[in-house]
């Protein structure tokens, strides 16, 4: 395996035969097709269809890398180093690793998020979506046609508190532009009653998280509702497959709030599969520190991850100060 350090700006090529920009970072190149996403690299190259890569391109910069490894396939990914991130061919893959065939480069994490930013806006075509359910978006596929900037700059909904309390995120409504989902059409609207005691009316706050769920427009994309230190809840809507396999670098609590995900889990580090975890509704599971997963929900279902977001987690678990599975039965 070869890893070198790389610092340059956004290098992109002019549009090719089927009217998409080829990039270059460090020593990968990312082309695309009608069809398919085509990465190479010194050691090997890659073929992907451009609809896996563009919705796990939309997540690791809409996640800023999110916590640990996004395999965007059992191939291609990045690691995040908070600061620095690594692009890599193959490191998690046990057979390209024992082939000699892996390799990976960091980059500070502005040149990344830059280079990946400007892919996601040049291959996005006019009327897809990458974080929408399959029946509810338009096809990535066919020659460069318009693009879709609305779709792929969502802020995502990061409390400082709680959602709905003053100055933070707002509630979703019609208003909004947050119908509630086809597929929640059954889910109560009503908001709790508060009855502070008086002299507290400002300081009492609650919401119907069932509510706020029903009217995400968003698929497999976790947002922080509330926050109390490093413990964020972070619920998500989720239909079909969650579009990256996620190599946690911490503890992550799944609870299922409706309908069922199944999860293949597998090691982390080789791919080698581990389990198969049905969960539904009130299911609770621990998801170890050493593990990669990916989801598949058959039905629109919402599910609360809750996550320590502390940055000193990764290291304590290196040095055995942190388990990798908190819970023994
Ligand atoms: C996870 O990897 O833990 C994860 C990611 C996205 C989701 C749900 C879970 O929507
Ligand atoms: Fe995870």
């Amino acid at each position: 395996m070869s890893t070198t350090e790389t610092t340059t700006d956004v290098q992109a090529g002019e549009a090719n035969e089927h009217g998409y920009r080829t990039f270059t970072l460090g020593g990968f190149t990312f082309a695309r097709d009608e069809h398919f996403v085509h990465v190479d690299w010194p050691t090997g190259s890659h073929v992907m269809s451009a609809d896996i890569f563009m919705k796990a391109l939309m997540r690791d910069v809409a996640w800023n890398f999110f916590y640990g490894i996004v395999n965007f396939d059992s191939v291609i990914g990045t690691m995040n180093h908070y600061g620095n991130v690594d692009l890599f061919a193959g490191r998690y893959n046990d057979a390209y690793r024992k082939a000699e065939l892996d390799h990976q480069e960091n980059f500070p994490e502005g040149q990344i998020k830059a280079t990946f930013e400007a892919i996601l806006a040049d291959w996005t075509n006019e009327g897809y979506d990458p974080f929408a359910a399959p029946q509810e978006t338009g096809s990535p596929f066919g020659v460069k046609h318009g693009t879709n900037t609305e779709a792929i700059t969502r802020t995502r909904v990061t409390a400082e508190r709680m959602v709905g309390v003053p100055g933070d995120e707002p509630l979703r409504s019609d208003e909004t532009g947050h119908p509630v989902n086809r597929m929640f059409a059954d889910v109560g609207q009503t908001e709790p009653t508060i009855e502070a005691e008086p002299g507290f009316e400002d300081e009492v706050a609650a919401f119907n998280l069932f509510a706020y769920l029903s009217r995400s427009d968003v698929t497999w994309n976790p947002s922080i509702v509330s926050a109390c230190k490093d413990s964020l809840y972070c619920p998500t809507t989720e239909e079909f497959i969650l579009p990256v396999i996620h190599g946690n670098d911490r503890v992550e609590w799944f609870v299922q709030l409706s309908d069922e995900i199944t999860w293949k889990v597998e090691d982390r580090e080789t791919g080698s599969p581990r389990a198969t975890v049905t969960m539904k509704a009130g299911d609770v599971a621990a998801m170890p520190a050493d593990i990669r997963h990916q989801g598949y929900s058959p039905k629109r279902s919402m599910l609360l991850v809750w996550e320590n977001g502390s940055p000193a987690i990764p290291e304590l678990i290196a040095k055995g100060e942190a388990p990798a599975i908190p819970i023994e039965f």
